[in-house]
């Protein structure tokens, strides 16, 4: 086909015909599938279901919509919910962008329950088909987006359409929460591409190694504020040092800041930009594995102190996330390994494909893992679109964080990497999950990875324990950690005796 067709799909109820409604004011040519099937067979699509039946209308629908598809070049099209399950009309999305309506179970019931829907009767019913078809959806998104509601659809067009002119592969994610939402593209190749998508003055924060590979596409208009590499630059100090070179290259309000790097430099611009005249837009341009996988997205941005790691921060959505995977090439060894500790805990919390997904890897690759980036993404905007500041389910990512925080500050930010703490500490909440064969899988799986798997001695105990009581989470009942007892069912606020996180911290040290 000449030019991509933009087509919807998604489970009934999920807003298609909404979201085709306003696309379609930008497009000459829309099709609503169901509506043309209907015009087609000449009665309603319920009829059809009721005289011959589910077998011969996905039949029917197989073809009729194959050749819509074949047919609808350069314009927009809403697919039936589950018209994704014939091949052929699979094959024929390979062509299109593929904008995936994705609804929860329980919205798509309330919407549909009444209608004359054919699939629509049973509760039971509906949600096992509901639960049988996300993967496929997911398989197949080119860019997903929280159900059609208008002003999101509205919202993420723009960026949907762009991905005809990214390296091909690319995929979006718009993301939302109460306090804003976002969009984040992530690809092979964007920076190279040179594609920018946004208006505007950008001023940027990197550190040594991101301006040494990465700068130079940016086209910043001001010279790059250049912090060191690593957690050591996460301090006030740094923030301090960044905030006065904003204000002497005369940004404004009105300009936005881009942070080109890992964790570190997300976390720290997006601080900064959080601060700046009491903020500014942040584009986080995120270049490792961690950042990529996690940190970019969410909006939690801050600094660590002395007395304990993020202990000054905010949350500050970025204005848009642009993650290049190809950067991951760069990135040394040891940096993908622990970066990798973050899409393990995220595999963990995921469970079911993801789990698999990630505990199947043999080795690091930093060319194979897109499919695992856009995962671990898609997994983190969806707990986040739930519970941005952390009140429950958020909390849940921390899995790990309880241990790995306190080794990171206990150990002055410099003996581990973030990703390799992170690893000891989830061997640790394994063990106080109880779960003996989980942990030692995942102990196999930081080894195969050459992460480590037992604590350094020279990271002394009591002061590790000390500042594990004065970890984020804790009230006044004490630190509530997050157990895992299998994977997928993280529970959160998890009050454990004393004595059995001394074992289980103790027990790092074999
Ligand atoms: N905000 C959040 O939600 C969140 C979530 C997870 C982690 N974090 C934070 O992220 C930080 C860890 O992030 P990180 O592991 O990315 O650390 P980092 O930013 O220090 O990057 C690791 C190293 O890789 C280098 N580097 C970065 N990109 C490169 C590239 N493409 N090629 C070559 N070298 C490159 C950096 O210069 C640095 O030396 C921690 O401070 C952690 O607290 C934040």
């Amino acid at each position: 086909v000449s030019a991509p067709a933009i087509v919807f799909i998604g489970f009934m109820g999920a807003g298609k015909s909404t979201a085709l409604r306003i696309a379609g004011d930008s497009f000459d040519q829309v099709w609503d599938a169901d509506d043309w099937i209907e015009r087609h067979v000449g009665m309603s699509i319920a009829d059809y279901f009721a005289e011959f039946g589910e077998e011969a209308f996905r039949k029917e629908e197989a073809a009729l919509a194959s050749k819509l598809l074949r047919d609808a070049a350069g314009g927009v099209v809403a697919l039936g919910g589950g018209a994704v399950v014939a091949e052929s009309i699979r094959k024929e999305l390979t062509d299109h962008i593929v904008v995936w309506l994705q609804v929860d179970a329980e919205t798509a019931w309330e919407r549909v329950s009444d209608s004359d829907r054919p699939l629509a009767k049973d509760r039971a019913e509906f949600d096992a088909l509901f639960a049988e078809r996300q993967a496929l959806y997911e398989s197949l998104a080119d860019a997903v987006i929280p159900q059609g509601d208008p002003d999101i659809v509205a919202g993420a067009l723009p960026w949907i359409r762009a991905l005809a002119d990214l390296p091909p592969g690319t995929k979006m994610i718009w993301a939302t929460s109460d306090s804003g939402e976002y969009p984040i593209v992530i690809g092979r190749g964007i920076l190279e591409s040179n594609w920018w998508p946004l208006e505007g003055r950008q001023f940027y924060v990197c550190d040594e190694n991101t301006r040494r590979y990465y700068a130079d596409p940016m086209q910043p208009i001001a010279k790059p504020i250049v912090v060191e590499a690593g957690e050591t630059a996460k301090t006030m100090q740094t923030a301090t040092q960044v905030l006065e070179a904003l204000a002497n290259q005369e940004m404004t309000r009105e300009d936005y800041l881009v942070a080109l790097g890992g964790g570190v430099v997300g976390d720290l611009a997006g601080f900064c930009a959080h601060v700046y005249q009491r903020g500014v837009p942040v584009v986080q341009v995120p270049t490792t594995l961690v950042a990529q996988v996690d940190s970019a997205y969410g909006g939690k941005t801050g600094v660590d102190l002395p007395e304990g790691k993020n202990y000054a921060g905010a949350y500050h959505l970025p204005a848009a996330v642009i993650a290049d995977t190809s950067t991951l090439a760069t990135l040394p060894r040891e940096e993908l390994a622990a970066g990798f500790v973050e899409a393990l805990k995220t595999g963990l919390l995921a469970g079911g494909g993801l789990w698999e997904r990630v505990r199947a890897i043999e080795s690091l690759d930093p060319t194979g893992l897109d499919d695992v980036v856009f995962a671990c993404a898609r997994y983190k905007c969806e707990v986040v679109a739930a519970d941005e500041r952390d009140a429950g389910l958020r909390q849940a990512l921390n899995l790990g964080h309880t241990v790995g925080h306190a080794i990171e500050a206990a150990s002055g930010y410099e003996r581990y990497r973030h990703g390799e703490a992170i690893g000891l500490g989830l061997l640790a909440a394994l063990r106080l999950s109880g779960a003996a064969e989980l942990r030692d899988e995942v102990e196999e799986i930081l080894a195969r990875h050459g992460l480590p798997t037992s604590l350094d001695p020279a990271v002394e105990i009591e002061p590790t324990l000390a500042a594990l009581q004065r970890d984020k989470k804790r009230t006044a009942a004490g630190v509530g950690f997050i157990l895992l007892p299998e994977p997928g069912v993280p529970q959160v606020g998890q009050l454990v005796d004393p004595a059995k996180v001394r074992a289980a911290v103790e027990e790092l040290y074999r």
